[in-house]
């Protein structure tokens, strides 16, 4: 018997970890049995600002040939200004400042992000899986202008947030950080979530030994290695690390490989003030989230290796 491939939304700012979540994407819908199909990007600020994070999603849907529709989102946070980009991080492109020069993309597809992740919900429902690993400021646009969509997805997934710490500060996580009152909103709704917070990602290492066998492989494996140079000195500068996190990959690997994560299932609520803004800590009230709360960091990492391979 064979089983229909999940269809995904992606929702993402890219980034460099969202980089290499897409070819993880593509890699898995391309299988003799595809278990991912890709039907939409949408882009969100938040590695870098809105125009960036969308020429980014075009150069690497150019770049990786892949033919899903790309929507530009949101350009700031629901009720805030906009923070600083982390180009510590991702680079001043957004990509670890890798060359992208080459063969103009074409422009960003019409329609709003929010409209198009609500078309697409309302056209397939029960069918629609998001994975998003940005600010989630479209998924609550999305949810304003049609609340019916929360019963119509088949689920959410999130990489966002931090029980243990936080990485933008010592309680909050990049992604919820960047629009506390929209994660706020999401995790409140009634659709079904999966979070994948920074304890689940934090074991997802790919080591600097693995990105150079990496590069041995072929193009893919060399983009890869190409790609994390950058991101990679990050994390060897503030965390000792000899190598960078795929925290973005691990949500579309809990989708696929579910047995490796963790998880509790509880209401999860977002810090909205104070030196706590963006934390996100459980609760007594709401849905129930399902909460990866640890990860086979090794096996993830083995298994986005193998799947690219
Ligand atoms: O905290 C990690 C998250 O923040 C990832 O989605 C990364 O791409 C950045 O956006
Ligand atoms: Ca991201």
């Amino acid at each position: 018997m064979t089983t229909a491939p999940r269809l995904v939304i992606l929702d993402t700012d890219p980034g460099v970890d969202d980089a290499l979540a897409l070819l993880y994407l593509r890699a898995r819908s391309q299988r003799e049995r595809p278990d991912l199909r890709l039907l939409a990007i949408t882009t969100v600020f938040g590695n870098a600002d809105i125009k960036t994070t969308t020429r980014n999603a075009l150069w690497l849907r150019q770049r990786l040939g892949l033919q899903a529709p790309v929507h530009e989102g949101a350009a700031k946070p629901l009720n805030r200004p906009r923070g600083r980009s982390p180009v510590h991080v991702h680079g001043e492109n957004g990509l670890g400042d890798i060359d992208l020069s080459g063969p103009t993309p074409p422009p960003a597809d019409r329609g709003a992000a929010h409209q198009k992740i609500v078309d697409l919900v309302r056209a397939l429902p029960g069918q629609v899986t998001i994975v998003a690993i940005g600010p989630l400021t479209n998924l609550a646009l999305a949810l304003s202008v049609a609340p019916d969509i929360a019963s119509l997805v088949a689920e959410v997934v999130i990489m966002g947030g931090a029980f243990a710490r936080g990485n933008v500060t010592p309680f909050a996580e990049a992604n919820i950080h960047n629009d506390p009152e929209a994660a706020a909103e999401v995790l409140a709704a009634p659709w079904p979530v999966t979070l994948v917070p920074l304890d689940a990602t934090l074991p997802c290492v790919l080591t600097d030994a693995t990105a150079r066998a990496m590069a041995e492989t072929g193009d893919t494996g060399r983009f890869v290695h190409d790609l994390t140079r950058g991101y990679a000195a990050t994390y060897a500068r503030h965390e000792g690390l000899e190598g960078c996190v795929l925290h973005d990959v691990a949500a579309l690997i809990r989708l696929t490989d579910p047995e490796l994560f963790e998880v509790r299932s509880a209401p999860v609520s977002v810090t909205l003030d104070g030196d706590r803004l963006g934390q996100t800590t459980w609760s007594e009230q709401g849905p129930a989230r399902q909460v990866c709360l640890n990860a086979n960091g090794a096996e993830v990492v083995r298994r986005f290796q193998r799947t690219l391979a």
